[in-house]
C-alpha cells in the first residue's frame, strides 16, 4: 500500500519554531481557476536559535510562482521546495526580514474542501487544522500567532461581497470590472483561524450591545432568498453573546461578527475570528423545513462557534495534541448554554444518550485514544467524539469536583493568565489546581488514559448496626497502545433512597470522601461504610451522569423502579428506566437468537407507561422515558458476538408488547399532545411534539395497518411531525403503497431544498433489513443525489452505514463491500469525508464471526488499494491492527 504521508507526529517532539512571525499581509486576486495569492511574512529569528538554522514553511499541493526576500528575488541556491515544505537558508541573524511568496490556486477544482475552495459559486476557506498551507507556504501550526491584513480583489459582479477576519478597513472599485476590499484583524491569531469569503450572498443584519456598551454589527450571510430561514440562527447568536457575558464574563471584542452559511462543508462549522463559516444545515431553519432537532442543533452550534472566540481564539492550542483544550471546553460551554435555554434534565439525558452511542463505542474499539492523544498520523482523524464529548465530560467533572464558585474562579484565572497565548491542557488544569489548592494529578488521568472505566458496586445493609457498606471497584479496559491503567479519580454523585421516598444522610461515612452528594472514588478498590442508615436503602449512582463510566451493579427491577419513581434527580430516574429496559432487551435478544419467544417484563411495561402517563412530568422528559435503547445501545451492552438481526427482532417485539399494554395511554397522549396553536420552536412545544410522536411510534407498532401513520403524514404542518410520520411509514411498512406515496409526495414538495431531501435520503437509507442496500444503490443514481456534496453523501451512505444495523450488517457482507467501494470512490476527491464515513465500521470486532470475517475482508480490500489518502489509510490500519 502507498500513502501520501506516513509520518507519525509525537507530542514529546514538540518544540517552538526557530522564527517568530510578526505580521502577515495577504493579497488575493480571486479567480475560479487561477487565483493569485501574495503572502508577505515579516519574521525574525528567535533569540538563541543558531544563525545557520533555515526557515522551514509548510505547504500542501501548492504551485509557487514567486519568492522574494526583502523585496529581492531569492537565488535558487538559497531555497528548496518539496511536496510539503519550502526551506529558505541564509537569513539574517537577528534583524527582521520579509518573505514574499506568490502562489497560484484553483479553488474550483479543490474538492477536498480544505484551503480555498468554491461552493455554489462562493469562494470560501477552511483552514483548521492544516488547510492554510494549501493557500501559501506558512508556519502552519497553532502556536504561531500573528496580526493579519487581508486584501481581496475579485470580479465585482460575481463577487460583490468580500469578507475576511477582523474589521473592515475600506475598499474601492478597480475600474476594470473588479473591486477590492481590505480587512485588518488586530487580534493575534494562528493560521487555522484565517478565513476569506467572496461571492454574491443575501444578508440578515442585527446588532448587539455588549456589557460595556459597545455596539457590534451582526451579519448572517446566506444564499439569496433564504434570508428568512436565518432568523432563528440570529436569535440564537444574540442569546449566546448575552449568555457568555452573564455566565463567564466574556465580552465580544470586534466591531462586527459575521456568519456565512455554505452548502459544501466537511464538518459542522468553523470559528474563524469574526467570520464563522457554517455548514448551511446548521444555520437555515423554518417550521416547514426544520425539525425540532434541527433547531436545537442550530442553537448549540451557533453558540459553540461563538464561544470559541474566547475558548479557542483568544486562548488557543499550543499544538494539535491539545485540541481538547478548545473543543472539550467549548462543548462543555455549549452544553451548559443549551441546558440554560431548555430543560436541564432533558438536555442531560440527550447528551448522555449521544455520548454512549457515539463515544463509548469509539473508546471500546480499535480507534480508542486519550482525550489528549500523544501521537497522530492525520490530525483530521482526531476531531472525534472522544476529544469533543469526552473532553466536555472531563471539564464537567472539574466543575463537579470544585463546585460552582471555584470552577468559576478557575475559569477567570484561565482567561486572565493565558489571554493571547497558545497553551496546553496542563496550563488549563493548573488554573483549577491553583484556585482550589487541590492536587489534580490523578484527576488528569482522564486526559491521558483512554477507555471507559468500569465501576462495579455492591451494597450490604446491616440492620443491627444501621450501616450500609458499599464495595466499589474500578477497572479501565486496555486500549490500543495502553495495556496497563492506573485507577482514576471518579466523582460519583449518589444518593441512598429509603423506601418512603426519603433520602439517607450521607455525612456519616468512612472509607471515602463525600462532598455534598459526590463520592470521591480514587482507589482501585474502595469499601465505603455509611452509618446511621435506619432502613435498607436503594443506592442510586451517577446522578446527572457525573462521570463518563460504565456502572455494573446488581439491582432488582423493584429497586430500579423505586429510583425511577422517587429520585430527586430526573436524570437518574431516566437512567433507572433505561437500565430496566436494557436488561430486558439483552435477555430478549438472547431468546430471539435461540429461536425462543421474547417476553417483556412487567417492570418495564409498568415503568414506561407510568412515566408516560405522569402529567406532573414535563412532556420532553416523558418522551425520553418512552424512547427505548437503540439497537446500537443493545449491541454495545452485549459487547461481543453480536447478531444485529436478533437484536432487531427482540427490540421490535418488546416495542410491540409495550404498544399493546400501553395503548390507552398512547391514544390519550397522541390526542392531548396534538398542537392547538401555531408552530413555535421553543423547548416546551418541542417537548409536546416529541411526546406525541413517541406515543404515535408505539401506536403504529401495535397496528398492522399504515393508515394511522399515513393520516399523520397528511395532516402534519411542520417538519418534525412530517418527517417522523414518514419514518414510521418507511420503517414499519416499507413496502406499503402508502409509503411509496408519502415518499413521492415528500420528494416532490421539497425537491428544491437539498437539506430537506437529505432527510428523505436518510429515512430510506435506514429502513431495516437486507433489502435496503438495493434502495441505497438506486438512490445514488437519483438526480437529487450529488456524490460531491458532503451533506448528501453523509445522509445517504453515512446514514446507511452508521444508523442501519440490520441493513448495513447484512449476513452476506454485501453492506461492507458496498461501503468499501464507496470509500475508495470518495477518497481521491475528499479524504476527510471518506475517513469519517469509514469509522462507521469501528465496532466490527464485536460482531459474530461470519459478519466479522466479511467486515475484515472489506477493510483489507480498502487497505490494499493502490493509492490511499493519509486520512483513510490511518483509519483502516488502526481498525485492522
Ligand atoms: N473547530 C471546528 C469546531 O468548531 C471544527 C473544525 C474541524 N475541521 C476539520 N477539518 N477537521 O468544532
Ligand atoms: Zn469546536
Amino acid at each position: 500500500m502507498r500513502t501520501n504521508t506516513g509520518q507519525i507526529i509525537h507530542l514529546e517532539d514538540y518544540r517552538p519554531t526557530d522564527f517568530v512571525l510578526e505580521r502577515v499581509d495577504l493579497t488575493f486576486e480571486l479567480d475560479p481557476k487561477e487565483t493569485k495569492v501574495e503572502a508577505r511574512l515579516i519574521l525574525h529569528r528567535r533569540e538563541g536559535v543558531d544563525a545557520s538554522a533555515p526557515l522551514v514553511l509548510d505547504g500542501d499541493e501548492l504551485v509557487m510562482t514567486g519568492l522574494l526576500l526583502d523585496q529581492e528575488e531569492l537565488a535558487a541556491a538559497l531555497y528548496d521546495v518539496t511536496d510539503d515544505t519550502l526551506t529558505i537558508r541564509g537569513l539574517p541573524e537577528t534583524a527582521p526580514f520579509e518573505v514574499t511568496i506568490t502562489t497560484m490556486l484553483s479553488p474550483e477544482t479543490n474538492t477536498k474542501l480544505m484551503g480555498l475552495y468554491r461552493t455554489n459559486s462562493v469562494y470560501c476557506t477552511q483552514c483548521e487544522a492544516e488547510g492554510f498551507r494549501r493557500i501559501t507556504y506558512f508556519p502552519d501550526r497553532p502556536d504561531v500567532l500573528a496580526v493579519y491584513t487581508v486584501n481581496i480583489i475579485a470580479d465585482k459582479k460575481s463577487a460583490p461581497l468580500l469578507l475576511s477576519n477582523g474589521n473592515y478597513l475600506g475598499g474601492a472599485d478597480m475600474g476594470d470590472g473588479r473591486h477590492f476590499a481590505a480587512w485588518f484583524d488586530p487580534h493575534l491569531k494562528p493560521s487555522y483561524l484565517f478565513a476569506l469569503v467572496a461571492g454574491d450572498l443575501g444578508v440578515v443584519e442585527d446588532t448587539f450591545t455588549t456589557m460595556s456598551g459597545r455596539e457590534v454589527a451582526l451579519k448572517i450571510y446566506v444564499e439569496h432568498g433564504k434570508e428568512p430561514r436565518a432568523a432563528y440562527a440570529m436569535d440564537a447568536l444574540k442569546r449566546s453573546m448575552k449568555w457568555d457575558e452573564e455566565t463567564f464574563g466574556r465580552e465580544y471584542d470586534l466591531d462586527i461578527f459575521m456568519i456565512v452559511a455554505v452548502s459544501d462543508f466537511n464538518m459542522g462549522a468553523m470559528e474563524n475570528k469574526g467570520l464563522n463559516v457554517f455548514n448551511d444545515k446548521y444555520v437555515l431553519a423554518d417550521p416547514e423545513t426544520a425539525t425540532d432537532a434541527d433547531y436545537a442543533n442550530i442553537e448549540a452550534i451557533i453558540a459553540h462557534e461563538y464561544f470559541h472566540n474566547w475558548t479557542g481564539n483568544r486562548i488557543t492550542c499550543r499544538d494539535w495534541f491539545q485540541l481538547c483544550l478548545k473543543e472539550g471546553l467549548t462543548v462543555y460551554r455549549d452544553h451548559e448554554f443549551s441546558a440554560d435555554m431548555r430543560s436541564r434534565a432533558v438536555k442531560r439525558i440527550a447528551e448522555v444518550r449521544h455520548l454512549k452511542s457515539e463515544q463509548f463505542p469509539e473508546d471500546a474499539g480499535p480507534l480508542a485514544h486519550p482525550v489528549r492523544p500523544t501521537k497522530y498520523r492525520e490530525i483530521n482523524n482526531f476531531y472525534t467524539t472522544t476529544v469533543y464529548e469526552k473532553g466536555s465530560e472531563v471539564t464537567r467533572m472539574i466543575a463537579t469536583l470544585l463546585g460552582r464558585d471555584l470552577f468559576k474562579k478557575g475559569m477567570d484565572l484561565y482567561f486572565e493568565r493565558h489571554d493571547g497565548q497558545a497553551v496546553t491542557i496542563e496550563d488549563f488544569v493548573a488554573c483549577f489546581a491553583d484556585v482550589s489548592g487541590r492536587n489534580l494529578s490523578q484527576f488528569s488521568l482522564w486526559y491521558h488514559q483512554a477507555g471507559t472505566p468500569l465501576v462495579t458496586a455492591s451494597g450490604a445493609y446491616d440492620a443491627g448496626k444501621q450501616t450500609f457498606t458499599l464495595s466499589l471497584e474500578q477497572t479501565v479496559p486496555p486500549t490500543p497502545g495502553q495495556s496497563a491503567k492506573e485507577p482514576m479519580y471518579i466523582p460519583l454523585r449518589m444518593g441512598l433512597l429509603l423506601g418512603n421516598g426519603a433520602e439517607a444522610d450521607l455525612s456519616s461515612v468512612a472509607g471515602a470522601d463525600i462532598t455534598g452528594d459526590v463520592l470521591h472514588l480514587t482507589q482501585r478498590k474502595q469499601t465505603v461504610v455509611f452509618s446511621g442508615i435506619t432502613s435498607r436503602p436503594v443506592p442510586s449512582f451517577n446522578r446527572g451522569f457525573s462521570a463518563p463510566i460504565n456502572l455494573h451493579i446488581e439491582q432488582t427491577d423493584d429497586d430500579l423502579a423505586l429510583i425511577a419513581r422517587h429520585e430527586s434527580d430526573l436524570f437518574a430516574r431516566w437512567q433507572a428506566l433505561n437500565a430496566i429496559a436494557l436488561a430486558n432487551l439483552v435477555s430478549a435478544t438472547a431468546n430471539a437468537r435461540a429461536g425462543k419467544s421474547v417476553t417483556c417484563e412487567k417492570a418495564l411495561l409498568d415503568g414506561l407507561v407510568a412515566a408516560a402517563a405522569d402529567d406532573g412530568l414535563e412532556p420532553a422528559f416523558r418522551s425520553q422515558a418512552l424512547s427505548l435503547p437503540s439497537e446500537a445501545d443493545i449491541a454495545r451492552e452485549i459487547g461481543a458476538d453480536n447478531d444485529p438481526d436478533a437484536i432487531h427482532t427482540a427490540r421490535q417485539q418488546i416495542l410491540k408488547a409495550i404498544a399493546v399494554s400501553g395503548r390507552g395511554t398512547f391514544l390519550r397522549l397522541a390526542d392531548e399532545m396534538a398542537s392547538t396553536s401555531s408552530f413555535s420552536p421553543d423547548a416546551e412545544s418541542a417537548g409536546r411534539r416529541a411526546l406525541r410522536n413517541a406515543a404515535l411510534t408505539y401506536l403504529v407498532h401495535g397496528e398492522d395497518d399504515p393508515k394511522r401513520a399515513a393520516e399523520v403524514f397528511a395532516a402534519a404542518d411542520n417538519m418534525t411531525d412530517l418527517s417522523h410520520a414518514l419514518a414510521l411509514l418507511a420503517h414499519r411498512f416499507p413496502d406499503a403503497p402508502e409509503t411509496a406515496q408519502a415518499l413521492a409526495t415528500f420528494r416532490k414538495r421539497f425537491a428544491d431544498n437539498a437539506l430537506v431531501i437529505d432527510k428523505w435520503f436518510a429515512v430510506q437509507a435506514t429502513i431495516p433489513g437486507a433489502g435496503t442496500l438495493n434502495r441505497v444503490k438506486a438512490l445514488m443514481t437519483e438526480p437529487l443525489f450529488n456524490g460531491n456534496n458532503p451533506n448528501r453523501v453523509r445522509s445517504l451512505v453515512g446514514s446507511y452505514a452508521f444508523a442501519n444495523p440490520t441493513g448495513f450488517n447484512r449476513a452476506d457482507g454485501e453492506g461492507y463491500r458496498f461501503l468499501a467501494k464507496q470509500i475508495l470512490d470518495i477518497d481521491p476527491r475528499n479524504p476527510q469525508l471518506a475517513a469519517r464515513i469509514l469509522t462507521s465500521m469501528r465496532s466490527w470486532r464485536s460482531l459474530e464471526d461470519t459478519r466479522a470475517d466479511h467486515a475484515r475482508n472489506a477493510l483489507k480490500e480498502i487497505a490494499g488499494a493502490t493509492k490511499l489518502s493519509a486520512d483513510v489509510s490511518d483509519i483502516v490500519e488502526r481498525m485492522l491492527k
